[in-house]
């Protein structure tokens, strides 16, 4: 079966815009084309290796960030905040939880959302869904959301600066273990989850004088210095992923060089459709997410077109059942696939399956939900025998009002309204993510 960056384009495929100016999508794609990879091929192969050590259960995979990404919402601090708050995270499972953590975020590309409706209502009038700010604008207005080609560069360049920050932070000092004092977000300081964090950092700080005093420190073992986030995103828009996708000159491989890892949503995940033959090309770390409709032959069949060679780190499944669900229909996906021996990466989106309508009229997502479906990931994998390998979130380091409960800022339905600021779906914030992380981290260790 031959495969080309465009072959994806004779088979059929959801959840994309459409267009008025042909010619000018044309245009568009052809200059985004033109333009220099964000990611290099290296970098890809670096974290399947790295993942492959999350199949074998020798780290954990941690992913997160925004729902979707916004051109309004692009600042240095934004960014800043979720760097330090992936890096919190991160530190509670690997100091607490004893296992190394492969940090993946949901950034520098993660525009394009599929959405369930292609219309949307309100007081009566009816206008195409948005599909993030790389399609269309979220205003509830005719003119706002035509798809404009436009969009794809802007998105382009955001991710180029996102890009350039967040490297410049994973290796500029900031991820410095001398400095995980550093991390604590302002807000998070004075509560106790946040004194947690501090007693957890003073442990750090003491450990690190004790090696450096041993003559180990920053200047001899760069490792402490510096860290790798990796970037991922939905590729939801194939034209914008075919643009990006170049040959590596040194293995003469394809790979999507618009993040080190892709996924496949839950709404175009069809065997036979454009989205799997784009993916069975690209040799990046690749991920699927697995929701409540999925049939174990289906599974299997997929398995087969994405990871042919059965490597380790290539294939992340996401399962993103629900907590009323995931009991239900995971274990036998699950047996299945160890029965046949497949290498999989397997994390559990606690987020998607989890969403609810609050009673003041927010779309939400219970804290306790969430908790409720990744303690049962956990839980069946540690029944089967297999890794329970990463948790993949929904998450920003603002402190927003998005998701209800928690311990550390319990949210109710009536606090929504106040900081409720996201351009899709209902993130964790930042004092319930370092919660989630902390828990994570006992069910690591067990
Ligand atoms: C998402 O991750 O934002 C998303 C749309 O997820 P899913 O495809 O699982 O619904
Ligand atoms: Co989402």
């Amino acid at each position: 079966m031959s495969w080309s960056p465009n072959s994806w384009r004779d088979f059929p495929i959801k959840q994309q815009p459409t267009y008025q100016d042909q010619e000018l999508l044309k245009k568009v794609e052809a200059e985004l084309a033109s333009y220099p990879p964000l990611i290099f091929a290296g970098e890809a192969r670096d974290l399947k290796k790295d993942l492959g050590r999350v199949c074998r259960g020798e780290a954990f995979l941690l992913q997160g960030g925004d729902c979707a990404e916004s051109f309004n919402a692009f600042s240095g601090k934004n960014i800043q905040n979720l760097f330090k708050l992936i890096l919190q995270m991160s530190v509670v499972m690997t100091f607490s939880g004893e296992k190394p953590v492969v940090k993946v975020g949901r950034i520098a590309g993660q525009f394009a959302k599929p959405r369930s409706s292609d219309f949307e209502s309100m007081g009566g009038v009816e206008l195409p869904s948005y599909r993030g700010d790389i399609v269309n604008d979220i205003d509830f207005t005719e003119e706002a959301r035509i798809p404009d080609p436009y969009k794809l560069i802007k998105a382009y360049n955001q991710s180029a600066a996102t890009l350039n920050l967040l490297r410049a932070f994973a290796r500029g000092g900031l991820a410095d273990l001398n400095e995980v004092h550093r991390w604590n977000l302002d807000f998070i300081k004075n509560n106790p989850l946040g004194i947690k964090y501090e007693e957890l950092s003073c442990k750090i700080t003491q450990a690190m004088k004790f090696i450096a005093s041993c003559g180990i420190n920053t200047a001899n073992t760069p490792q402490l210095h510096q860290t790798t986030l990796y970037t991922s995103h939905e590729a939801l828009l194939l034209n914008y992923e075919e643009a990006l996708t170049k040959k590596d000159s040194i293995t003469g491989d394809w790979y999507d060089c618009s993040a080190h890892m892709l996924w496949i949503g839950d709404r175009t995940r069809d065997l036979g459709d454009a989205h799997i033959e784009y993916f069975r090309g690209i040799q990046n770390p690749v991920g699927c997410k697995v929701g409540p409709s999925m049939g174990e032959d289906e599974l299997i069949r997929l398995i087969d077109a994405l990871n042919p060679n059965n490597e380790e780190g290539r294939l992340n499944l996401i399962v993103r059942m629900g907590a009323n669900k995931v009991e239900d229909h995971f274990p036998a996906l699950l047996r299945r696939v160890k029965a046949e021996g497949r290498n999989i990466v397997w994390s559990c989106d606690p987020m998607h399956g989890n969403v609810e309508k609050s009673s003041t009229g927010y779309k939400t997502r219970d804290f306790d939900n969430i908790l409720t479906e990744v303690k049962q990931f956990f839980a069946i994998h540690k029944a089967e025998g297999t890794v329970a390998g990463g948790l993949h979130l929904e998450m920003t380091g603002e402190d927003v009002t998005e998701c209800t409960g928690s311990q550390s800022c319990s949210i109710t339905a009536e606090d929504l309204a106040s900081r409720y600021h996201t351009q899709c779906d209902p993130r964790l914030n930042a004092n319930q993510s370092l919660e989630l992380a902390f828990m994570v981290s006992d069910f690591l260790k067990n």
